[in-house]
Parts: C-alpha cells; structure tokens; sequence
C-alpha cells in the first residue's frame, strides 16, 4: 500500500519547508479543512432529512438563499471564530465584513462563498465552498474594510471544496495546487491529485448559452467560434464544479456580463479571486475578457465581474475574440 499523506500533514510538511513559517496558515487552513467535512456530512444528508428547502430569503446579491447556504455559512463562521488565527471574515451571504476577536492579533481574514450552486442542492446535483485567505493590513485591534479589499494578487492562500461524487478539497498557497479526496471512513482528506496542472489546451467551452443574446458581441463571437470549432460544451450550473473539471481536463469556463448584470454575475472576491488563484497556480489564465483578474483592485466586498478561465490557449483566444469586437464591453 502506498503511503496515504492526509491534509493536515501536507499542510505541516509545507510549512517546513518555509524556515518562517509560523504555522499560523497551516492551523487556519486545517481548520477550514474541518469544517468543510461538517459541511460535506450536512450536505451529503440534505436528501434525508428537511434542509434543503428554500428559506424564502435573498442574499445581498440578490440570488435564493437556501437552508443550507446558511448552515454552511454559520458553520464556518463558527469554525474560524474558534479557530484564533482569523481575525475577521467576509461572506457572500452577510452584508458586511465581521472582525473577530480574538485572544492575541491574529494575521487572517477569510473570504468566502459557503455554499455555491445552491440552485443544485436539491437535485443532488454537485455543490462547493470557495475560500480566500488574506494577510491583514490594518494594525488596529480590529480588521477594518480595507482588510478585506485587497487585489486577489495578494491572497496568502485560497481553495475550494467540491462536494461531488465524492468530496474533495483543493488548495494552494501559490506553490502548486493539491487535491484531496475525503475518504469518509477515515474521516480524512487524503491526497490524491498532487501538483495539478491545467492542459494547455482543450475542446471544452463551458457558458450558460441561454444568455448568448444578452451577452456583448465579444463573448458571442467566441461561442459562435467554439460552436464552428471541434469543441464540446459543458455546464453544470456550479462555479465550483466547472471550475473543477476545468481545472483536471482543460477547457475554459466564463460568465460575461448580459444585459440585466452589465459587471457580470459572478462575485470577484468569494469565487472569481480564489478560483483564478488556483488557476494560475496550476497554470492556466484568469481574466474578465481584458484583464488579469488577480490585479482587479475591488471596491465593494460584493462587487461582481465578468470571468474567463482555464487553459491558457483557450484564455487567450477568447480575450481576442473580445477585443477584436466593436461593442463596448459592458
Ligand atoms: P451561488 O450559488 O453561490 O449563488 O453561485 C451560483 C453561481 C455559480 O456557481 C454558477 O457558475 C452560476 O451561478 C450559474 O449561474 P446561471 O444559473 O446564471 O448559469
Ligand atoms: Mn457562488
Ligand atoms: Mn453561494
């Protein structure tokens, strides 16, 4: 039997091999690690028992929020406030950013999207948990907005968590990007697709095609490239997930901006930062059809964007179907 190296351990064994490390990240990201398995055991039960409903409210942004949207999210909350190595936290389902105290100055801030697909929960359809993790600017006693509004650039760490055939977490602290597969009988993430690296090319486009009139010409030139082009679609509905397979097989995954979200749909800072981070980490591109969006300077914890990522190639072919197009693009 090979020998199995589990997430806390890689996560201990790449701290060693940075002689400054303080071994702050490592905690706090074994710490999102554990509650993401409380998130998986939640959402693996949403079929048994009566949480997967809608809750009959909207999030800031406007979309559903379903039941378990809001546990994740209070479960996570809860896992970094007793974390200690997180001193404030940003999440697509509050308002506003929340400081936490804790008993000595921590470095952190966390930013996430909880549970994203939630238009997937209840038809057992693929779902997942994006995490951000940033290096404090502020040196008052408690975080402060600007905390929060860094260039994703400047991510410290960033991952999601896939809740799919199987669980599976991924991560990187911008030296290589590593998969974990949750083995539910051990109760641990263990590694299973170490230093991904995204193909160079690929046949596979993945867009919500239902809003090619809406979207501006750039974009709709490059689908109607992909369609007369020897490529493939496909689109599960969860950033996450098509992210995900992106990620493993190549291809490129974009939301433009349409006509009713001029800036896009999909929010920079808890899914479009953290997943051009890994990304590029496993060498691929992330841009919002002009520019990288790592060097996006935000101004609004819940400001939107519009997204292209995955395989190099394919980046670059629909940046120039972009800017070869007349329309402005907004
Ligand atoms: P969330 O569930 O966190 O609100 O995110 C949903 C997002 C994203 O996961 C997905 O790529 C996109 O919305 C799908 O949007 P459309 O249904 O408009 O295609
Ligand atoms: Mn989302
Ligand atoms: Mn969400």
């Amino acid at each position: 039997m090979n020998k199995i190296i589990s997430l806390d351990e890689h996560i201990i064994q790449s701290q060693r091999n940075l002689p400054y490390a303080t071994g702050e990240l490592s905690s706090l990201l074994r710490d999102i690690g554990l509650a993401s398995k409380i998130v998986s055991r939640e959402v693996n039960k949403a079929g048994l028992v009566d949480i997967a409903g809608r809750a009959d409210t909207e999030n800031t942004s406007g979309d559903d929020v379903q039941k378990l949207d809001m546990l994740a999210n209070d479960l996570l909350i809860s896992c970094l406030k007793n974390s200690g190595e997180c001193c404030g936290i940003a999440s697509e389902e509050e308002d506003t950013f929340k400081p936490i105290k804790t008993h000595k100055q921590s470095k952190y801030i966390v930013l996430f999207d909880p549970l994203d697909g939630s238009s997937n929960i209840d038809v057992n359809v693929s779902i997942g948990t994006i995490f951000a993790i940033y290096r404090r600017q502020s040196y008052d006693s408690q975080c402060t907005i600007d905390d929060f509004l860094q260039k994703g650039v400047k991510q410290a760490a960033a991952g999601y968590v896939l809740y799919g055939s199987s669980t599976m977490l991924v991560y990187t602290t911008g030296r290589g990007v590593n998969g974990f597969t949750l083995d539910p009988s051990i109760g641990e993430f263990c590694l299973s697709h170490p230093n991904i690296k995204i193909p160079q090319k690929s046949n596979i486009y993945s867009v919500n095609q239902a809003n090619y009139k809406k979207y501006p010409s750039g974009a709709q030139a490059y689908i109607d490239h992909c369609m007369n082009s020897d490529y493939t679609q496909r689109y599960i509905g969860s950033m996450v997930a098509d992210v995900h397979r992106t990620l493993i097989k190549g291809g490129i995954f974009f939301y433009p901006a349409t006509k009713s979200k001029p800036k896009g749909k999909l929010r920079l800072l808890y899914e479009c930062n953290p997943l051009a981070m890994l990304v590029e980490g496993a060498g691929g591109k992330a841009s919002d059809g002009k520019n990288r969006i790592l060097d996006i300077l935000p101004t609004e914890l819940h400001q939107r964007t519009p997204v292209f990522l995955g395989s190099p190639d394919m980046v670059d072919e629909a940046e120039a179907f972009i800017r070869e197009s007349l329309s402005v693009y907004s």
